[in-house]
């Protein structure tokens, strides 16, 4: 595996699940690329296309993070892409391991991975919003992080956190863990406090994080997503179709 993507952000709405499906399609048009679904809200599971109520133990996240079963991958690709899905099973995953002292509980995304490690280029795993367990075991996981942001005062505010929690992941251990990028998302460049967070947002990280080009607020993303597609294959000529393709690239030469 070349690249572990955690996409990551506490704050709900961001952009998270959207961005890991479209990044995914567009490094899927070229390597071999597998999507976890680490959220037991299972948006990504729904995105793709998949009946969340239908899956057994062994075909989810959860069972191979709990050590009920070895990891297990979805049977064909969708969109080019392989998955691992979830459901809200995961939300218990927390409290079950806990009770087990011989493993640490942070390496268990990472652990299982490595089994499968040599039949991809790259992992993408969508995160929850929260800073929880579920979190801290994808960044653990990850060899790079990529960072949605609402373009709002809001979120913006919550970036302290996030990067306090990437720091102290980093200082346990994981020293090569790399902040990839920040998405700026759901951007309307006609307001004036779009624009300013997006300046401050670019202002704080200057020289050291790499922010994109911010993508734009769309009703096509819900859209594409109510139709189990990435943006690209609901509507080829969106303007955000090119600054995912631009992003997915930028990812793949880091
Ligand atoms: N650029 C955008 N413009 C408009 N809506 C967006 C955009 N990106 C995502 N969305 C929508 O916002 C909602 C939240 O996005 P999602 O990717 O689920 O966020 P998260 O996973 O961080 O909670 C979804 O309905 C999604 O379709
Ligand atoms: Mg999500």
């Amino acid at each position: 595996m070349k690249k572990i993507i955690a996409v990551v952000n506490q704050s709900g709405g961001a952009g998270k699940t959207t961005l890991s499906q479209n990044i995914g399609y567009h490094l899927g048009l070229k390597n071999r690329v597998l999507l976890v679904d680490m959220d037991p809200q299972a948006s990504l599971t729904a995105f793709m296309g998949l009946d969340k109520l239908k899956l057994e133990v062994e075909q989810n996240i959860y069972g191979a993070i709990t050590d009920r079963v070895p990891i297990k991958v979805w049977n064909e690709p969708i969109h080019g892409v392989y998955f691992i899905p979830t459901n809200q099973e995961l939300s218990s995953a927390e409290l079950e391991i806990m009770r087990d002292m011989a493993v640490d509980n942070r390496m268990r995304l990472k652990i299982a991975l490595e089994e499968i490690a040599d039949q991809f280029d790259y992992a993408i795993i969508d995160c929850p919003p929260s800073l929880s367990l579920l979190s801290i075991m994808s960044l653990v996981a990850a060899t790079h992080v990529v960072i949605p942001l609402e373009t709002q005062y809001k979120c913006y505010k919550g970036t302290d956190d996030l990067f306090g929690t990437i720091a102290r992941v980093k200082k346990s251990g994981h020293k090569n863990l790399e902040i990839a990028c920040i998405v700026p998302n759901k951007y309307e460049g006609k307001n004036l406090h779009d624009k300013e967070i997006l300046e401050e947002v670019t202002n704080l990280v200057q020289g050291k994080i790499h922010v994109t080009e911010p993508i734009p607020k769309s009703t096509a993303f819900a859209n594409a997503s109510k139709e189990h597609v990435p943006l690209a294959l609901y509507k080829k000529s969106h303007p955000g179709v090119k600054m995912l393709q631009a992003i997915s690239d930028y990812l793949e030469k880091l």
